[in-house]
């Protein structure tokens, strides 16, 4: 099954004096290897949206296990198991996060929805689509991998963030889920995102490597979204399931946090990989380089 786009059905009543039809911008992030800062990444970005004003909703699809819930020591009644067992309506299900954004639980620890079904992925789908809410913004922190619901995840998004770490197994591994996306789904548009790095350099050295090889061997380009780099203060926040931006605002990862979200805001969607290396700063690296 080809995944359809999340978006909002337009044939839905108008809300909010006709403004209700705005475009929600879908953004999945994803990683090749695990354990590379997804789920922090996701949990931070959505509160700094929400409190820029937008109406975010973090979707966790790490079926295999809750881990939203851990990092913001959340506990929630249903997820989404009961929503694709028809048992319950998402509305029913999401629950609000620090700052005012929503989360949408995954299932926890049930085996059988690490592989989604067919049936179970439609549901969700038109249950997202179906979502009475003036959404902004929904947030999916993917598992890791390729497996089929990691694509499916990614496909239904329309914007991807690869996270990446200097560990060269999480290069490679990011490559492989590049090339099994734009191998079997034709999926040309990725952005980078280099975490746990010692600072700009590094992570533009990551950048360049993926960025060689996604050019060489499969002749598309990635763009870069930025940098977070390595910070003892990530995991003392989690350690006390608050928020990193939340709770140290001021810490190194914090700022990258800032940075990047900020990037990925003021990005429109269309502005995606077109022949030339764009850092979002402004500078840019010719490909043929
Ligand atoms: N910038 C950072 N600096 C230091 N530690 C970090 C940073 N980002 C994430 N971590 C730590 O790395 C670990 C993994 O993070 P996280 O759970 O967000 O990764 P993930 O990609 O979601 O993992 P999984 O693939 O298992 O879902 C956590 O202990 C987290 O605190
Ligand atoms: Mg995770």
């Amino acid at each position: 099954m080809v995944p359809r786009e999340i978006k909002k059905a337009d044939k839905r009543p108008v809300k909010n004096g006709g403004k209700r039809n705005r475009a929600v911008r879908v953004i999945s992030i994803t990683s090749g290897k695990g354990g590379v800062g997804k789920t922090n990444i996701a949990a931070n970005m959505s509160y700094i949206l929400s409190k820029m004003g937008k109406k975010v909703l973090l979707v966790d699809a790490d079926a295999g296990l809750a881990n939203v819930d851990v990092v913001l020591g959340i506990t929630s009644e249903y997820n989404l198991h009961h929503v694709l067992n028809g048992e319950k309506r998402l509305p029913d299900v999401i629950v609000e996060g620090p700052g005012g954004f929503k989360i949408l639980p995954a299932a926890s620890g049930i085996q059988s929805m690490a592989e989604l079904s067919k049936g179970q992925k439609l549901t969700l789908l038109e249950e997202l689509n179906d979502l009475d809410e003036d959404l902004d913004f929904v947030l999916i922190d993917t598992a890791a991998g390729i497996a089929g619901n990691v694509m499916y995840f990614n496909m239904a998004a329309k914007e991807i963030i690869v996270v990446v770490t200097p560990d060269p197994t999480s290069l490679t591994d990011a490559y492989a889920l590049i090339k099994v996306m734009y191998q079997n789904y034709a999926v040309k548009r990725f952005m980078i995102l280099a975490n746990m790095v010692e600072g700009s350099q590094e992570a533009e050295k990551i950048y360049i490597r993926l960025s060689n090889a996604a050019d060489h061997f499969l002749n598309i380009s990635v763009d870069y979204l930025g940098h977070i780099c390595s910070d003892r203060k990530v995991r003392a926040a989690v350690r006390k399931q608050s928020l990193l931006v939340e709770m140290y605002p001021d810490s190194k990862a914090s700022e990258g946090l800032f940075e990047v979200t900020q990037g990925l805001y003021q990005r429109h969607p269309e502005d995606a990989a077109s022949g030339t290396i764009r850092f979002f700063g402004g500078a840019t690296v010719d490909n043929n380089d």
